[in-house]
This record gives C-alpha cells, structure tokens and sequence, in this order.
C-alpha cells in the first residue's frame, strides 16, 4: 500500500498503514486511544471499541496484512501491530472498568430509595359510626336466624299510626311531633318511628316472622345535644306460636350482652305504648359506661297488643309475638361515650375516622 497515511477518508474507508509503518501504526492506536478516553459512558465505549478494533478497523486491517508479508517483515509487522493492538486493548479495558464503576455510582444515585423520606399518604375514609353501629345490630340478629326488613321513609298515616293502634286523638299525631306531607288528605307522614315496618313486615311475609328493621326515622324536634329531627331506630319483632314474655326478655338479654358484653344486664319497667301489651321500658345494665357501670334507659318493648296483630291479619288466638324498639343515636351516645348529637350529623370526617371500621 503506498497511501501511508492513517484516518477516515472523506468517503468513510478507513486508510490502512502498512503493518510495518511505525508512524502509520501509532497514528492508529493514539486514534483509537483518542476515542476510548473521549468514551464518557458504556454506550459511546462500544462504538469506539467497533470502529478502532472492529474487522474493519485500521489495526484490524493492517494485521490481516501481515499474512502476506515477507518473512523478514512478518517478525517486524508482528510485533508492530501486536503491541499496538494490546495497547488499545489494555486502554478499552481499562476504561472499561471506569465507566462501568461510573455506571454502577450514577444508578445508585438515581435510583436511591430514601427510607426516611416522608410517604404520599392517601387518607383511609371510614364509615360513618351509625352505619357500623346499624351493621352489628343487624348482624346479632341475622345470628340468631332473623331476616333484615325494610319499609318507606315517606309513610302512610295507617301505617305508621292507625295500624299500631294509635287512637285518632293520640297526641303523638300532633303537627308538632309529625312531619305531615302535603297535600293533608293524602294522608303521609314522614314516619316517626320504625314500627310501621312491623305491620309491612307482618303483611308481606308468612308467619312465624323474625325480622329486624333499621332504618330512618323524622321527629319535629330541634337539633341539640341530645336530639335531632333526622335520626335512627331499630325494630325488632317476632310473631310465632306461643311466645311469651320471657322469649322477648331472653332475645333482649342476649342482645345486651352481644352489644355490651358478658356482664351487661336488661330491667323491663312497666310502661305504655300502644301496640305493645303489656309494655315496657327497657333499661341496660352497662358495665362500660362512661363514670362506672350504671343502669340506662334503652327503648321499649313489649307483646305486640291483639289489635296489632289483627289489622296485620293474624289471628291473636293463635299467634302471638314480641317487639322492641331502640335508637341508635341514643344507642351510640352511651355505648361509645359521644356526648354530642352534634359530632354525629356534621359529617366531619375526623369523628368517623376516630371510630375505625368496626366498633
Ligand atoms: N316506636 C317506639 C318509639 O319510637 C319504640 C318502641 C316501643 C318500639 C315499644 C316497639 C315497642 O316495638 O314494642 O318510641
């Protein structure tokens, strides 16, 4: 070859040195050398290892030469590009080796897990304490074998009065006490209680019937501390052959010691209402209550009254049944120590989150 030169012609080949061209040779190798420093990551090393001991790289190039040369150059050639070629090597390997430490320190660096660092938190809801509170009771019943029944918040005077046996003059029906629904002679209320669901439940279903319904109920009162015109109750009622009293004290007890624990207590105090006969006040024994364990009024109860049974179409004589009823607010306020209806209906997610998900 008589073009001695070494770099890259303007058409991109390569000029190959004689393999004994020192000058040639050295050209190449500072090129090559040139490269392999300039390489600043794994990447660009690659492509400078390619095209400076690539097949078509000079060194390459003039090292397949040698085959052909004399003898007495073939020791010279040898040697020449033998050693060049090492260097070059020993230089990729070295920066090689630098490159890679670089690497290997830039991903530790990049990809450096702060366990100290503060997490994105996303803030767990919870449900409201009423509904868990509604949930257990259901599920104490749903227990013990009772179905869950439901009825109409916008109910029928009938319904909510006529068929508990409330009398046309009673004064629960009093427009202060009753949200009435306009127009009058459409006859419905906002029910104040869940008792008319007593009656749907008796009329849907065959008896014997164990069902209890919680739901929402509507009084005209004034938001306070202890009340609130928007609130919650539970009804439980059984119909069956032969109940008895002591069925409706039995059921309340186990009830009691489900919501309170074992050493919860219940007192039945005479008392009126007119679908129960005979009636009482239910009071717990509460062995959590806030200040020690003392007695507190829960709800009513009592056998359901004949006429009940009848408008119902159940044949008192055959059939008879017990009911209750309780508030779960109330119910809530004593169990859970919230002194305030307040905190109940104001939404603030703080309380709710207090309470967990189960209570
Ligand atoms: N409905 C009554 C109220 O709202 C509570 C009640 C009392 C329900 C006695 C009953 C019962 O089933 O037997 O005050």
């Amino acid at each position: 070859m008589s073009d001695q030169t070494t770099g890259v012609a303007p058409d991109g080949e390569t000029n190959v040195p004689h393999p004994t061209d020192e000058a040639g040779i050295s050209v190449a190798v500072e090129a090559a050398l040139a490269a392999i420093e300039a390489a600043s990551d794994l990447n660009e090393l690659k492509e400078a290892r390619l095209s400076h001991t690539g097949e078509k790289s000079a060194l390459s190039l003039a090292n397949r030469q040698i085959g052909k040369l004399d003898k007495s150059e073939k020791a010279v050639a040898g040697k020449l590009v033998g050693s060049a070629r090492g260097r070059v090597n020993k230089a990729l390997s070295a920066r090689t080796v630098v490159l890679e430490e670089a690497e290997a320190a830039r991903i530790l660096v990049e990809e450096t897990v702060d366990v100290t660092a503060a997490p994105r938190r996303r803030s767990v809801g919870a449900r409201h304490p009423l509904s868990v509170l509604q949930d257990r009771v259901s599920d104490i019943f749903v227990g013990m074998g009772w179905e869950i029944a439901e009825g109409p918040e916008v109910e029928s005077e009938w319904f909510n009065f006529d068929a508990l046996n409330f009398k046309p003059d009673h004064p629960a029906r009093e427009m202060q006490d009753t949200f009435f629904i306009e127009p009058a002679d459409a006859h419905l209320v906002l029910r104040t209680h869940t008792s008319p669901v007593q009656v749907r439940s008796m009329l849907q279903r065959e008896v014997p019937v164990y069902v209890l319904c919680p739901g929402r109920t509507f009084r005209t009162d004034e938001l306070d501390a202890t009340h609130t015109p928007v609130f919650h109750q539970f009804e439980g009622l059984a119909v069956d052959k032969g109940l008895t009293m002591a069925d409706l004290r039995g059921t309340l007890e186990h009830f009691a010691r489900q919501m309170f624990g074992e050493e919860a207590q219940i007192r039945l105090r005479p008392a009126y209402f007119p679908f129960t006969e005979p009636s009482a006040e239910l009071d717990i024994w509460h062995p959590g209550a806030k200040g020690g364990p003392r007695w507190i009024e829960w709800g009513g109860c009592g056998m359901i009254n004949p006429n009940v049974l009848r408008a119902a179409g159940i044949d008192p004589e055959e059939y008879s049944g017990f009911a209750f009823g309780m508030g779960i607010e109330r119910t809530l306020m004593f169990r859970n120590d919230v002194p305030d209806m307040h905190d109940m209906i104001e939404g603030d997610i703080r309380f709710s989150q207090h309470f967990g998900m189960e209570i």
